[in-house]
């Protein structure tokens, strides 16, 4: 079966970057991440990406004249690079619909909160100030408004006595890692099904269906 092709775009370090790529090298995916692409230059994602031999791309926003512009850039690499599934990670920019109507259903972003609790920035920062008693994180498909589009995934984080800031960032990143993949995984297999603000997830295809070729029949 061919590997969904997979572009990243980051601005960041690229945690969640790092688990797509160790995910999908290790065949734990049937992902191929063909493209990262991101609009610094510095951002350590971009060496995550060339330390596995991923293809980069640094399209510097500031370069371009309007948002809608500099999304018109990127598509066009994510184009080129032949692009099934756009994965948001870590990706410090507001797509416009330019953006949106090029890949209609095919981006996914992951945010550190329990949606629709807490969009946007610093949001584990405010979890704690509101003393809320779960966060996690959740992997949904992009739409045009900010961290609202249909939810794929989610996982619970408990809020505990003593947590700051970075002790609840870091045990909610270690749940991104878990369910990015998932997300993506369920893409590959075709499993995802937008119905309204509702995304229904498929069974898997019955084990009994499958066929086997050894040796392989292409
Ligand atoms: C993560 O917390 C993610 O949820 C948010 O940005 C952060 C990116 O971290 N969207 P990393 O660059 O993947 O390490």
């Amino acid at each position: 079966m061919a590997k969904l092709r997979v572009g990243v775009l980051a601005s960041g370090r690229g945690s969640n970057l790092q688990s797509l790529i160790d995910q999908s090298l290790s065949g734990r995916i049937d992902a191929e991440i063909v493209l990262v692409a991101g609009n610094k230059a510095d951002a350590f994602a971009l060496e995550r990406a060339r330390q596995a031999g991923i293809a980069t791309c640094v399209i510097d926003h500031r370069k371009f004249a309007s948002r809608e512009a500099f999304d018109t850039a990127m598509v066009a690499a994510l184009r080129e690079a032949g692009v099934e599934l756009v994965v948001l990670a870590g990706f410090m920019r507001l797509l416009s619909s330019v953006f949106i109507d090029a890949f209609p259903q095919r981006i996914m972003n992951i945010h550190p909160s329990l949606l629709p609790a807490f969009p946007g920035l610093d949001v584990q920062r405010k979890a704690l100030e509101y003393g809320a008693r779960f966060s996690g994180c959740t992997v949904h498909f992009v739409d045009g408004g900010l961290d609202t589009g249909p939810i794929i995934i989610q996982s619970v984080v408990p809020i505990l006595e003593n947590d700051n800031e970075e002790s609840l960032s870091a045990r909610i990143l270690a749940q991104e890692h878990l369910i990015y993949p998932r997300a993506v995984q369920l893409f590959a297999e075709g499993r995802l099904r937008v119905e309204g603000r509702r995304v229904r997830v498929l069974p898997p295809a019955d084990p009994a269906e499958a066929v086997l070729f050894n040796p392989a029949v292409d």
